[in-house]
């Protein structure tokens, strides 16, 4: 690997760049050098897939997943549910999903993000899942977003010592991609259980996929933002719920921020006891 840059700096450049990409699995235990491989034995007649022996590569197994994260999703979600249920407070949950083997964006991520803010606040703000920012540091909203949302927040009289901040997904998914159904369907436990154990007073979808699937509705944010619901914890408890505007896509689409504007303002009435 010596074309390799040798300063650490640059290697955790490419690093990340290969994580930007997409690239969330190393097929191998070991880094083979090919350049070395191919001068000690000219070329293989034909390429054999990673993990069979070749000219010059002795057989390696490819690098597993541990097993729940390659188990079926229904299996995983159903393992999520089990373990959610038994956390009783929000540290013991936080232990738990950082034990849980059963999602596997967490083998890709640097940290679980799992909460920001005041988890005694009388307003939880829940959105998709972690980017480049957050995965570093290990919590939600903590980039271009995040500084968004804090000054709408601000705007409204509010800051994050007021309001607790969570995400649907708490492993960023390579290259900042959507997460799948299957990986929403396998962390949805535990943002409800999140949502339970925190039991705020009001809840604000942050963007489509929060409002989806917290609220079980198949409308857009388009149509459902600005809207009051019910979300419904396990135990009977009804919260009120905002459905409104992801900050990233306000940051894409700024004119459209004063329909966010009119969401946080429905929200600072509803905090005031006038709606
Ligand atoms: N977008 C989200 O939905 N959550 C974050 O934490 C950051 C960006």
């Amino acid at each position: 690997m010596s074309d390799l840059p040798a300063d650490r700096d640059a290697l955790q450049a490419i690093l990340d760049f290969h994580v930007e990409a997409g690239v969330d699995l190393a097929l191998d235990d070991e880094p083979h050098d090919r350049f070395a491989e191919s001068k000690a034995s000219p070329l293989p007649d034909e390429p054999k897939p990673a993990g069979q022996p070749g000219p010059g590569r002795p057989a390696t197994p490819p690098r597993a997943l541990p097993k729940a994260a390659s188990a079926a999703p229904d299996d995983a979600a159903g393992m999520a549910r089990e373990q959610a249920r038994h956390a009783q407070s929000l540290e013991e949950l936080e232990a738990i999903l950082a034990g849980f083997d059963g999602c596997a964006l967490k083998f890709s991520a640097k940290n679980l993000a799992f909460s920001d803010g005041n988890p005694e606040g009388r307003v939880m703000l829940v959105g998709e899942a972690p980017g480049a920012d957050e995965d570093r540091i290990g919590k939600p909203f903590m980039g271009r977003s995040g500084q968004l949302l804090d000054r709408m927040l601000g705007a409204i009289g509010l800051d994050r010592s007021e309001v607790y901040v969570a995400n649907i997904v708490p492993w960023r998914p390579p290259g900042n991609r959507t997460p799948t159904p299957q990986e929403i369907a396998i962390c949805k436990p535990f943002i409800a259980r999140q949502i339970e154990l925190a039991g705020p007073k009001y809840l604000l979808c942050l963007g489509n996929l929060a409002a989806q699937n917290l609220l079980d509705i198949k409308e857009g944010i388009l149509r459902s933002r600005g809207r009051w619901f019910t979300y419904r914890t396990e135990d009977g408890r009804e919260i009120r719920t905002l459905p409104t505007l992801h900050p990233a896509y306000l940051l894409r689409q700024p004119l459209q921020k004063r329909l966010g504007w009119r969401d946080f303002t429905a929200l600072r009435r509803a905090l005031d006891g006038q709606d």
